[in-house]
C-alpha cells in the first residue's frame, strides 16, 4: 500500500498531516496505525443495539475506620458479549471490567488480589503513587491459588486511574483476555467544583477485540523465548481487533437527559489509537470540554471537537447534552477506524431535566515544575532494534535485573524519548508534564496538566519533567502498546 492509499483507507486523505483538526496532535493525520488489524469469525451484532453499561462498584470486604480493603479473586468467567454465545473470560471479581475501586485521597486502600487463574500474574495499579512492593513488578509473580497484599496509600489528587495485568511477556495477552478495571480517586478540591456527579459522572473503558465464531476470544499465536513474547509476524506491531467494546458491551447505545455529563474516558486497547469525536457536533462545536487528564484535573477546560487517545491514556471531559434538542441521536465515532472501527457508541439524547453541574473556568491546581529545576537530562530512545526486529528502548530489551536509570529521590528530571513509529510512553509511580513535542517550547492542545502516559508520533522527540517522591524502589516505564511491552520495549528505574 502507498502511503497516499493508506491515507485514503483512514478517510484523512487531503488533510495532509498538517494538524487542522483542534484536540489533535499536530502531524498525525495518516499515521495512527499502530498494529494489524485481527479479523472477527463471528458474526457481529448491529451497533447501536445493545444498552450501554457501567462497570459495578467494588464493595470493601468490611468497613475500617482508616482505610478500605477489598479482595478481588481472578477467575476465569463467561460472559455473553456477542449476543447468543460465551466468551471465557480472565477477569478480576466476574466482570470485564473488573468492579471500579473508588477512593478517596489519602485513605489508604488496600487490595487483596487472589489468583484464581491456571498462571501466574501480576497486577498493577496504572496512574497509582504506590510504594514499589506493591506496584505490580513484572516479576512480582502471584502463583495460581495464592494472594498478594497491595497497599495502595492514596497520597495522589483525584484521577481516573485503572489496574490492569502487567505480568512479564503476557500482559498483552492477558489484557486482552480482561485483566483490567477502573480505579477512581476523588478529593476535596475535585468536590468543589460541581462537575457532573453520580449517575452522570461515567467512566468508559474502550477496547478492541476479535471473536472467533463460537464467541471466544481471538489472539494470534505467540512464542516466547527469553522473557519476552513474539506474536506471529503480522501482529509484532500491535494486535487491532475489528468489535469495539465500550465497557464491555459491542457499539452500546447510552440513554441520557439533556444535562452535563462528565465521561472518564480510557484507552484500555492494546494497541490502537483512537480520534473520538461527536455526529453531529453541538451548535458551535467544541463538544467535549476537558477538564481532566491521566493525572487528576486541568488548571482550566480545553474546549475540544476531537479527541485522540492513545492506549493507556486517560480523557475526562464534560459533554453537554444540553446543547442538543431532546431526542438527538449523538454518536461517538472514531475518526482514525475505518469500517466497523469508525463506530464506537450512541448517545439518544432525552429531556431536559435540572442540571445543577458546570464547568468552572477554573479547575484543579497545577503547579508547573521548572525546567531550570532539572540537572539531570536522560535521552532514551524507543524503536525497533533492526539486529533483532525485537521493540526496545536505548536499543535494550527488558531486563528485570538490570537498573536503566537511577534517579534520586526528591529530584526533578528531563526524560527526552525519541520515537521510531508511534510508542505511548508510561511511567511509573509519579506523573510527569509533557515539556515540549517536536520542536522546543511546541506543544498540542491535550499536553496539558498531569500525565503519566504520552504518545509519541513517529520520528518524535518529546521532553518530560518528572519528580519522584516519596517511594524508593525498583520500577518500569515502557511503551503502553502492550504487544511492544511484551517484546521487550520496557526499562526499569530504581529511585534512591
Ligand atoms: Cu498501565 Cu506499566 O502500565
Ligand atoms: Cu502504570
Ligand atoms: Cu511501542
Amino acid at each position: 500500500m502507498t502511503r497516499r492509499q493508506f491515507a485514503g483507507v483512514l478517510g484523512l486523505a487531503g488533510l495532509g498531516g498538517a494538524g487542522l483538526v483542534a484536540g489533535g496532535i499536530p502531524g498525525t493525520a495518516g499515521r495512527a496505525r499502530t498494529g494489524a488489524l485481527l479479523r472477527s469469525g463471528a458474526r457481529l451484532p448491529t451497533p447501536y443495539t445493545l444498552p450501554f453499561a457501567v462497570p459495578p462498584v467494588a464493595r470493601p470486604d468490611a468497613p475500617d475506620g482508616s482505610g478500605d480493603r477489598y479482595t478481588l479473586v481472578q477467575r476465569v468467567t463467561e460472559h455473553e458479549i456477542l449476543p447468543g454465545t460465551t466468551t471465557r473470560l480472565h477477569t478480576y471479581g466476574g466482570t470485564f471490567p473488573g468492579p471500579t475501586i473508588v477512593a478517596r485521597r489519602d485513605r489508604p486502600v488496600t487490595v487483596v488480589h487472589r489468583n484464581l487463574l491456571d498462571r501466574a500474574t501480576v497486577t498493577h495499579l496504572h496512574g497509582g503513587h504506590t510504594p514499589p512492593d506493591s506496584d505490580g513488578f513484572p516479576t512480582d509473580l502471584v502463583s495460581p491459588g495464592a494472594d498478594r497484599v497491595h497497599t495502595y496509600p492514596m497520597r495522589q489528587r483525584a484521577a481516573t486511574l485503572w489496574y490492569h495485568d502487567h505480568t512479564m511477556a503476557r500482559t498483552a495477552r492477558n489484557v486482552w483476555h480482561g485483566l483490567a478495571g477502573f480505579h477512581l480517586v476523588h478529593d476535596d478540591e475535585e468536590d468543589l467544583l460541581d462537575l457532573p456527579a453520580g449517575e452522570r459522572d461515567i467512566p468508559v473503558m474502550l477496547t478492541d477485540r476479535a471473536f472467533d465464531a463460537d464467541g471466544s476470544l481471538r489472539y494470534p499465536p505467540v512464542t516466547e523465548h527469553d522473557g519476552m513474547a513474539m506474536p506471529s509476524d503480522a501482529y509484532r506491531n500491535g494486535v487491532l481487533g475489528d468489535v469495539l467494546l465500550v465497557n464491555g458491551v459491542p457499539w452500546p447505545v447510552l440513554e441520557a437527559p439533556a444535562v452535563r455529563h462528565r465521561f472518564r474516558l480510557l484507552n484500555a486497547s492494546n494497541a490502537r489509537t483512537y480520534r473520538l469525536a461527536l455526529d453531529p457536533p453541538p451548535p458551535g462545536g467544541h463538544g467535549f470540554a476537558q477538564v481532566g487528564s491521566d493525572g487528576g484535573l486541568l488548571d482550566r477546560p480545553v474546549g475540544l471537537d476531537t479527541i485522540e487517545l492513545a492506549p493507556a491514556e486517560r480523557f475526562d471531559v464534560v459533554v453537554n447534552l444540553g446543547r442538543y434538542r431532546p431526542g438527538t441521536v449523538v454518536d461517538v465515532v472514531n475518526e482514525f477506524g475505518d469500517g466497523s472501527m469508525r463506530e464506537v457508541m450512541r448517545i439518544r439524547v432525552g429531556g431536559r431535566a435540572a442540571d445543577p453541574a458546570r464547568v468552572p473556568s477554573r479547575l484543579g491546581m497545577v503547579r508547573r515544575l521548572d525546567r531550570a529545576a532539572a540537572r539531570v537530562t536522560r535521552d532514551f530512545a524507543v524503536r525497533r532494534s533492526s539486529a533483532s526486529a525485537m521493540w526496545t528502548i536505548n536499543d535494550r530489551l527488558f531486563d528485570p535485573d538490570r537498573t536503566d536509570a537511577g534517579p534520586a529521590l526528591g529530584a526533578t528530571e528531563l526524560w527526552r524519548f525519541t520515537s521510531d513509529l508511534a510508542h505511548p510512553v508510561h511511567l511509573h509511580l509519579d506523573p510527569f508534564q509533557v515539556l515540549s513535542r517536536g520542536r522546543p517550547g511546541a506543544l498540542a492542545d491535550t499536553d496539558g496538566g498531569w500525565k503519566d502516559t504520552v504518545r509519541l508520533l513517529p520520528t518524535q522527540t518529546v521532553e518530560l519533567l518528572v519528580r519522584f517522591t516519596d517511594y524508593t524502589g525498583r520500577y518500569v516505564f515502557h511503551c503502553h502498546n502492550l504487544e511492544h511491552e511484551d517484546m521487550g520495549m520496557m526499562a526499569t528505574f530504581r529511585t534512591g
